[in-house]
Order: structure tokens, then sequence, then C-alpha cells
């Protein structure tokens, strides 16, 4: 183990970001431990990383109180599509205010610091655009929503409170819609959605007249400034601080883009809004560009390109109902590989072999429901 070298709990990280963060605190020479109930998560994320050294696995509900000892933790057990924390709202509210309480617990027992992934639903259907952290929202207590929101904005407000009543070292970083390899494909997000569709050759779903707006980041983007927070902020500084990509398209804009980089014949279908979906949501990161040094460099077509031969490596084997176009569309510049290569290819790259078989084993609870 290096000399700096922490032992680091990442609560949900079995999920699309929790296992990204940690093939990157493994990667600095930490030692993790990773727990996860694998509700959302699939052990196929971290699969890649069997037999580690430096990670151990435990399967655990973060409303269960936990005992370890570590240095840090990350906390993102909670599930983060509408389609996946509406499918039981109690349980949610109950992992993110639970969840936060026996973190924290575990954080002051232990003398760890805490970082909590909120979110960009704290700011609801926002008044304000771009929504500054001084934001304080415009959220529905009731709606059908309100568990993940009212839940993520109660688990800020014992973030704070442990630190000015415990004096705990907290942090809270509000992530706004972020993509990449190892998001679920029937996860009902607009990026997994768009690209699943268009991959399957069906009709791409848009609510609404499709000009609702939306940033988007990629996931390195996004844990480099995560890890950021949690490392190189003073240790009295509690954030939030938002991480996000603030260039805006509409969802329209992203669902062309998609279509043109699969090469999907698709069409475009419109359905009516759900419910509290908001209109606009795009990150002010002035406070991350002062404080941590950073800003998105991935470009949206960029990580398009990743997620998409990740997707198109996960559906391969789903059956004949899957229509892969024959031309895919590489990084600009690289000469178009046969798909089996290129997929392949970031199969493993991404978390091994066996994440193909994800999809095929995927509740089918994947009716999109939102633009989120
Ligand atoms: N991906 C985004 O765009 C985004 C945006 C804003 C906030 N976030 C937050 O980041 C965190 C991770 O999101 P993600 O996109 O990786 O979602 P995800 O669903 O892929 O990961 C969440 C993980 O938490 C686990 N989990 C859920 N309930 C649990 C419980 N009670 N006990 C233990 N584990 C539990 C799931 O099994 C899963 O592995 C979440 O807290 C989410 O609210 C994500």
């Amino acid at each position: 183990m290096k000399k700096d070298a922490k032992t680091v709990l990442v609560t949900g990280g079995a999920g699309f970001l929790g296992s990204h963060l940690i093939d990157r605190l493994l990667g600095a020479g930490h030692e993790v431990l990773c727990v996860d109930n694998l509700f959302t998560g699939s052990k196929r994320n971290i699969e890649h990383l069997y037999g580690h050294p430096r990670l151990e696995f435990m399967r655990h509900d973060v409303t269960m109180p936990l005992y370890v000892e570590v240095d840090e933790i990350y906390n993102l057990a909670c599930p983060a599509s509408p389609v996946h924390y509406q499918h039981d709202p109690v349980q949610t509210t109950k992992t993110s205010v639970h969840g936060a309480i026996n973190m924290l617990g575990l954080a002051k027992r232990v003398g760890a610091k805490i970082l909590q992934a909120s979110t960009s639903e704290v700011y609801g259907d926002p008044a304000v655009h771009p929504q500054p952290e001084s934001y304080w929202g415009n959220v529905n207590p009731i709606g059908p929503r309100s568990c993940y929101d009212e839940g993520k904005r109660c688990a800020e407000t014992l973030f704070f409170d442990y630190h000015r009543q415990h004096k705990l070292r907290t942090k809270v970083v509000r992530i706004f819609n972020t993509y990449g390899p190892r998001m679920h494909p029937n996860d009902g997000r607009v990026v997994s959605n768009f690209i699943v569709q268009a991959l399957r050759g069906e009709d791409i779903t848009l609510y609404g007249d499709g000009q609702q707006t939306r940033s988007f980041c990629y996931v390195d983007d996004l844990i480099t400034a995560m890890m950021r927070m949690m490392e190189n902020t003073p240790e009295d500084f509690p954030g939030p601080v938002n991480i996000g990509n603030p260039g805006e398209f509409t969802i329209r804009e992203l669902a062309e883009i998609v279509i043109e980089l699969v090469g999907s014949r698709s069409r475009l279908v419109f359905h009516p809004l759900p419910a509290d979906d908001p209109k606009q949501r795009r990150p002010d990161i002035d406070l991350a560009k002062r404080l941590l040094d950073w800003e998105p460099k991935v470009a949206l077509r960029e990580g398009l390109v990743e997620t998409i031969a990740y997707f198109r490596a996960v559906l391969l084997d789903e059956g004949p109902r899957v229509v892969l176009p024959a031309a895919p569309a590489l990084r600009s510049g690289a000469e178009a590989a046969p798909i089996a290569t290129a997929t392949l290819a970031a199969v493993r790259r991404a978390s091994g072999e066996s994440l193909r078989r994800q999809a095929r084993e995927m509740p089918a609870t994947a009716k999109p429901s939102t633009t989120t």
C-alpha cells in the first residue's frame, strides 16, 4: 500500500458512477471497500476488479448501520434514475435519509471524512438559470419525484448539521446529468434510452416538444471533480459544489446527434411530458472552476461515441430484435472498425467480457418515463 494511501468506503460502488470511482481510487493506490445492496447496481460493473488485493465487496443495505474502519466515505448509494427511484419511493427516501444518518454516524465514530453524492434535482424545476449553489430550488414536496428530490435535500441538511454540530469533515457535491459506459441500459435516462433505441432501430421517444434542455457530463470528468472535492478542498469546506457540464443541448438535439453517431434509421416520436419534468437544467460551475481547478474536458460527441460503443457491446448478443447499424461512428479521424472488434474492445475497457449479459438479465422495467 502506498504511503499516503487510505481506506475508502464507496457506498453504491457497484453502480454506474461508483464503479468508475472505485477504478480511480484503486488506481491511486487506495484500499477500497465497496458496499452495495445491488438494487440497481451489478457485480458485473466491478467484475474486472475481482481478485484485486485492495478491493473488498460487501453486500449491505445502507439503511442499516455499518461498523467498519475507514478513512474516507463516498456516499453514492441511491437509485438515481426515475424508473428506479419511483419503483419503491418509500425505500428511496429511506436510502437517502437513513443511509445518510448511518454513514454520517459511521464517519463520526471513526473520524472519517465523508462526501455526499447529491444531485441537481435539489433545484427541482428551477426558476433560475443556470443554477448556482446559492439557489434554494423549486421543489414539489408531494409529487412522484419528491422521494428522490426531498430525500436528497434532507440528506444535505444532515450533512450540514453534522458539520456544524459535530464538526465532521463533510463534503456535498451536486451532480448534474452524467453519462458514460456502465449506465444501466434499462434505466429510462435520456442518454441510455436514446442510444438503446437507436441501436435497436426503434423509434426514439421524446417527451413534450423536445425543446427542454439538459447538460450532459461525461463520467470521467465527473469522477475527477468528485475526487478533487474530497482530497483538495479545505478540511472545513463542506460545499455544496455543482459538478456538471454547462454545455446545454435540447433533448431533440441529443436525439439527432445519437441517431447520427449510431448511423440509425430511428424516427423521433413525441409523448406527453411527465409530471414535474424540469424544462431546463444547466449547472453554474464557477465555484468548481475556482475551488477544484476543474472544468469538463470531454465533449458530448466524444463521450457519446464511447457510450455508444459500450451499449453496442452490451446489446450485441441480446437476440434478433437488436438491429446494429453497420457503420459504427468512431472518434473523429479514427477508421471505422468492424463491430466485433470495436465492441469487444469497449467491453474490455468498460468492465469485463461478461457485461454483455447485463442487458439480457436486467428487469424489464425499462419503460422510459422521463427526460432525466
Ligand atoms: N448519474 C447521474 O447522472 C447522477 C446525477 C445526480 C446524482 N447522482 C447520484 O450519484 C449516485 C450514484 O448514481 P448512479 O448514476 O451511479 O446510479 P446507480 O443506480 O447506477 O448506482 C446506485 C448504486 O446504489 C446502490 N444502492 C441503492 N440503494 C441502496 C441501498 N439501500 N443500500 C446499498 N446500496 C444501494 C445500487 O445498487 C447501485 O449500485 C446516486 O446517489 C445518485 O443520486 C447521479
